[in-house]
């Protein structure tokens, strides 16, 4: 069961005067990327087929995801019509595959697969409030406020799950770090970098990953204030076993706003330099 619907968005309070136009290709390619959880889902199921009860978990969180990118996209069409949501998402289903045909984690166990969706999860809820609380548009703050809750209930999802395997595989907690900071690297490969592409640039223009990623991160990056970052950093700390709230996670709760802040600086710096399809 989804915990709202489509419809219960109050669309009718969108007041295009209030949009920051810098927000709406992000919003686009944000879309992309929740729209593909079906594709996850699929690869979850492989990795996972032995669990049913995972397994259905699994497929009504996908349903959620796509409702994120069906939502978004919906607002994204209403501030720029001339946008088509769907033809942008069939273009980035053509080209970024997720392996739906696995039968085992690409992370080297279950407890490390479910690691790394903790992580996924703790990103987007902590991206998506950051977004509720940047933006003055009334139906896109209610949008990402709706979608940010249920990142909150995902990261508990999988954190739960997560801890019914480690019980059973024992994975040390140098391996469950490596894999926390494996993921959040990997928010700098194609996933985002490719949506921002299909979403924002025409066909003629060949995809190049500095330039998307340049041009997504120094927006993105910008919404962050310290607190979406000291949360996030409690939630990372939960799964990977060591305590959310104390002076370790402080310590690197300020230190990862600063390189936030620094990489912000630097894809903008680098998003300044290289010519732009608009
Ligand atoms: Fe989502
Ligand atoms: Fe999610």
């Amino acid at each position: 069961m989804k915990h709202w619907q489509i419809d219960d968005v109050a669309w009718d309070r969108f007041d295009p005067a209030l949009i920051d136009p810098a927000i709406v290709p992000l919003v686009k390619a944000a879309a992309m990327v929740e729209r593909n959880g079906i594709d996850y889902a699929a690869y979850l199921g492989g990795v996972f087929a032995d669990d049913p009860d995972f397994r259905a978990a699994a497929d009504a969180w996908a349903i959620e995801e796509v409702q994120h990118g069906d939502a978004l996209g919906r607002w994204a069409m209403l501030a720029d019509p001339s946008w088509d949501y769907e033809a942008a998402f069939a273009r980035y289903r053509a080209g970024y595959k997720v392996d739906v045909a696995a039968t085992s984690s690409i992370r080297g166990s279950r407890t490390g697969e479910l690691i790394a969706r903790c992580m996924v999860e703790t990103g987007t809820s902590s991206y998506y409030t950051a977004l509720a609380d940047a933006t003055q548009e009334p139906v896109l703050q209610q949008i990402c406020r709706q979608v940010a809750a249920d990142e909150f209930r995902h990261f508990k999802l999988f954190y739960d799950h997560m801890r019914r395997y480690l019980a059973r595989e024992q994975i040390s907690l140098m391996r469950r770090l490596r894999i926390a900071a494996g993921r959040i690297g990997e928010t700098e490969d194609d996933e985002l970098a490719y949506a921002f592409h299909c979403s924002n640039e025409p066909d003629a223009l060949e995809y190049e990953h500095k330039r998307c990623m340049s041009a997504y991160m120094s927006g993105a990056m910008g919404f962050y204030r310290f607190r979406h970052i000291q949360r996030g950093m409690g939630m990372i700390f939960k799964a990977v076993g060591l305590p959310p709230r104390g002076r370790l996670s402080d310590i690197s709760a300020r230190l990862m706003w600063r390189l936030v802040q620094y990489r912000q600086r630097r894809f903008a710096a680098r998003n300044q330099q290289v010519p732009h399809a608009a």
